[in-house]
Order: structure tokens, then C-alpha cells, then sequence
């Protein structure tokens, strides 16, 4: 079949924010230790950090990294992780049901970061604790020096300030698994309360208010609403949190999981908006969507693998993803990039081993997943600003999501070069014609695809390059683009 696309320069949806291509990290199964941190191992740094993850994270192009979770930092106090190591207590995880050794805490994470040149972004637990053990940790990590909690740092090794600006207001606070869950009023007086407080002690911080888990949590739009009625002055971001897998064999109906995702956006775009003209408000509430990505969440849930032994480091949602998942991954990153105008910040859930695009394996190697590819792929060739190009294209039915466009497609623009992201979701290859005249480009600087005959190949510890980027059939002559997408793909293109 064919489709046709027209690259419009002036179709802009927002400059792009390089949050967009955010990470997480939180201290869950083989995370941390024995994933980013193995002291004992050959590639190990001055701190214990695995050089070789910091090279795979590094070519991954993560922005800001979210951290210390998640479900784990809402049982989790901060002042275990720092000082020496020797005195830092052995905690029990709650949300994991793991052991937690302390050996990494703000600082090690902090330091690691200056190395990616990353960006931090904290979560303080709202689940356990409250305003003051936000504010300490406000005062320990931001302020400068003069203080007890700035020159308590200073003794621990560190006087510079880590300077972080953008702070989530606790975790999924509407999920019955989540330590010390609220309900939607008490979590945004609780959140209202907090970020006041905060702003107070620094007025540039970017707070983010916790939206909900997944579009199908019985309170979601209500929860958004109620949570903003309440924080909204005192708040600039809502968090929003998906995840996709395929289920019963019906990969048609995986392949537009993107649908949801912009379902789950635009309502939540409707009801921040409600609440701001309620509250005749000038300002524009922004998504956090700070956890998304493919996870097999009901086939862990169906395993023993959060059982009642207390293990440190256990084995924890360490998904193999295939190629159909990372063709999945590639379009849900594609629909952030077009919903950027609201979708400002977001992270991948998550790094290293737990639901990860790069694995490890203790002692031996580091690789990368399918899923690492559209990532590190789309974070260095965007550039400048995000566009919507216009796509005219078949349609595929699933059950789930009923009709979709077959192909999908977003671009950036920038002074030195455009890209073209692609998404074919139908079984049949697609002859695509790009009418790329407004964009002034030359020469096709990059093309690249990701697809397999076999949906299902993996790269593994045994066969760690199985699945890689080929290069895509991608032709430019008098101003018009012509690309082959093979059926079920991923592709990228770079204009110079
Ligand atoms: O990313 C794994 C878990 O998913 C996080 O801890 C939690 O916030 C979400 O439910």
C-alpha cells in the first residue's frame, strides 16, 4: 500500500524541551545494585559504578533521570542514603518486599549523574512522611551552605548544592499498592500543603502533582480534577503514568496502544483546563508523563518473583523485549514528541534491568534491548522544533482501538537539520511519499529502521546483537522523499 505526508515548517506544536527524553531510576530489584552500581566488578568506577552502564546510558541520550522511585520511595527516608556508608542502616523495602542496603543514596546517584550530564529530578515520599522531611531534603540537596542540612552535606563530602528544580509531590498516591495511598482530597491538601512549603523555601522549583497510574484506574478524570481543584496554585506539572503490553495474542490491537496514550493525555489536558478557567488561573498546568513504557505486568503479577523472602537485589521485572515491542516503544515516544505542547517532561520507566532498555548480567556484560533503539535513535537526531506533519494513510482495525491510521509520523526542525519518525503498524509494507519542500534539505544524512521478519526476535545474554537498526530504503530527489516501510516498523530518517 502507499501513504503520503506533507512536512509543513510552520505546523509547529512547541520547541523542543529536551525533558521530553527523560529517564528513571528507582531502587527496585537489580536496579541500583548489581545493575548501574557493582563495586566488585571489572568495570567498576571509584564509587562502584559500572563504566560500561554509563557508556550504554550515555548513547541511550537520557535527559533528565526521575529518582529514588516510584512505589519505593513512598516507604523510603532519605537521610539513610547519605553520610558513610559503613553507618547506613539495612531498611526493609515495602513496596518491593526487598532489602534495602543504603549504599547508594543522593549523593552516589548525584555524582553518577554529573558523568551523563543528566539532569536530576527528585520524588519526595508523601506515602510515609511529609512536610518537614520534604523541606530537609529541599535544604540538604539545594541550599548552599550555612545551614545544618546544607553543612551536614558539606561534612558528608559534598558542598556544592545539587541544585534541583524539578520535585515530584510523592507517587501514584491513588493506587490501593501504593504505601500510604490517599484519596484524591487528601492527597491534594497533602500536596498543596507541601509544594506551598517548598516554594516558599525556593521560589523557581517545578513541582509535579501525582496524576494518575493508567487510564483505566477507576477514579482517573476525577482524580485529576480533584487533586488540582485543591493544589493548583501551587503546582506546575500533573504526572501521568502508562504501560503496554500485548495481550491474548492480539498484537493489532498492541500495535495502537498509542491510542490510549493520547486518550490518557488529551483528558487529562481537558480537565487541567477546566480547573484553570474554574479558577480564572493565567497559568497552564504541563504533563510530567513520568513513567511509560512496555511492561508484562500481568505476567509478573502471575510469578513469585515479589515473594515473602527479604533478598537483596532479587530478580524484579526483568522484561526481554521483542521487536513488535519496540515497534510499540518508538510510536508511544512518537506521540509524546506530538503532544509536546503539553507533554513537556517525561522519563522512561525504566533504566537498567527492571523494565529497561539495557540489561546486565553481574559480573559479565552489559547489551542493549530492542527498546533501546527508537530511544537513543529519536533523542539524538531531534533537534530545534517538534512538528505536525499531516499523513494520509490506510486505516487498521483492532479490537481494542477499532480504526487507526496505518503509518504515523512527527519531525523536528532545526538550524543544522529535520528528522522524520515513522511508524508503520500495519502487516504490509508501505511506499511513503514525504513532501518535505518547506524544510530547504539537501541530502539524507541518516535512514534507519527497525524490523524483523521474526516480530519476536530478542537480544539476550546469549545472543546480545540479535536485533539492531538496519539501514531504510529512503530516497531524496527534487524535493520529494520516498521511504519504504516494511510492515510492523520503526524509522527514522535525518535530513541535512
Ligand atoms: O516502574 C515500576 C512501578 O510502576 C513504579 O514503582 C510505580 O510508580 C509504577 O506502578
Amino acid at each position: 500500500t502507499s501513504a503520503s505526508i506533507r512536512i509543513d515548517p510552520d505546523a509547529v506544536v512547541a520547541p523542543l524541551d529536551r525533558r521530553i527524553f527523560g529517564g528513571f531510576v528507582e531502587h527496585l530489584g537489580r536496579h541500583v545494585y548489581d545493575g548501574i552500581f557493582e563495586p566488585g566488578h571489572a568495570e567498576a568506577d571509584e564509587l562502584g559504578f559500572r563504566k560500561d552502564v554509563t557508556a550504554l546510558v550515555k548513547e541511550l541520550g537520557v535527559s533528565t533521570i526521575r529518582y529514588p522511585g516510584g512505589n519505593f520511595v513512598s516507604g523510603y527516608r532519605w537521610e539513610d542514603g547519605v553520610g558513610p556508608r559503613d553507618q547506613r542502616p539495612v531498611r526493609r523495602d515495602l513496596a518491593w518486599h526487598a532489602l534495602e542496603t543504603n549504599q547508594v543514596g543522593l549523593n552516589e546517584f548525584a555524582t553518577w549523574l554529573k558523568q551523563l550530564d543528566s539532569e536530576l529530578m527528585l520524588a519526595v515520599n508523601l506515602g510515609t512522611r511529609g512536610i518537614q522531611e520534604a523541606l530537609d531534603l529541599l535544604e540538604y540537596t539545594n541550599h548552599p551552605s550555612g545551614t545544618a542540612l546544607s553543612d551536614l552535606r558539606t561534612e558528608h563530602g559534598y558542598p556544592e548544592p545539587w541544585d534541583v528544580t524539578m520535585w515530584c509531590l510523592g507517587n501514584e498516591m491513588d493506587g490501593p499498592w501504593q504505601t500510604g495511598y490517599m484519596t484524591a482530597e487528601d492527597y491534594g491538601k497533602i500536596a498543596a500543603r507541601t509544594g506551598q512549603a517548598m516554594k516558599s523555601a525556593q521560589r523557581d522549583l517545578q513541582l509535579v502533582v501525582c496524576g494518575s497510574s493508567g487510564s483505566s484506574m477507576p477514579t482517573f478524570g476525577e482524580w485529576e480534577r480533584t487533586v488540582l481543584e485543591e493544589s493548583y496554585d501551587h503546582v506546575d506539572f500533573i504526572s501521568a503514568h502508562a504501560y503496554y503490553q500485548e495481550r491474548n495474542g492480539d498484537l493489532d490491537s498492541y500495535l495502537a496502544s498509542a491510542q490510549d496514550m493520547r486518550y490518557f493525555i488529551d483528558t487529562v489536558v481537558a480537565t487541567a483546563d477546566h480547573v484553570k478557567h474554574r479558577r480564572k488561573s493565567d497559568k497552564t498546568i504541563m504533563i510530567s508523563f513520568d513513567e511509560w513504557n512496555i511492561w508484562y505486568l500481568d505476567e509478573h503479577q502471575a510469578s513469585d518473583e515479589v515473594n515473602d523472602e527479604w533478598r537483596i537485589a532479587p530478580r524484579q521485572l526483568e522484561d526481554v523485549y521483542s521487536v513488535a515491542d519496540a515497534v510499540v516503544f518508538g510510536s508511544l515516544l512518537m506521540t509524546l514528541l506530538e503532544r509536546h505542547d503539553r507533554v513537556r517532561s517525561a522519563s522512561l520507566a525504566q533504566l537498567v534491568n527492571v523494565i529497561a532498555p539495557i540489561m546486565t548480567e553481574p559480573g559479565g556484560p552489559a547489551w542493549r534491548q530492542t527498546t533501546f533503539f527508537p530511544f537513543s535513535v529519536t533523542s539524538r537526531l531531534a533537534q530545534g522544533r517538534v512538528l505536525r506533519p499531516e499523513v494520509i494513510a490506510e486505516t487498521v482495525e483492532s479490537a481494542v482501538y477499532g480504526q487507526s491510521s496505518a503509518v504515523d509520523c512527527v519531525a523536528t526542525d532545526g538550524d543544522d537539520s529535520s528528522a522524520i519518525f515513522l511508524l508503520n503498524r500495519s502487516r504490509e509494507a508501505v511506499e511513503v511519499t514525504v513532501d518535505i519542500a518547506g524544510l530547504e534539505r539537501s541530502s539524507i544524512a541518516e535512514a534507519v529502521t527497525l524490523w524483523d521478519e521474526d516480530l519476536s526476535a530478542k537480544n539476550t545474554l546469549e545472543q546480545p546483537d540479535r536485533v539492531g537498526l538496519r539501514d531504510a530504503q529512503a530516497e531524496l530527489s527534487d524535493g520529494a522523499l520516498t521511504i519504504r516501510l516494511e510492515p510492523v516498523s520503526w524509522t527514522a530518517i535525518s535530513l541535512a
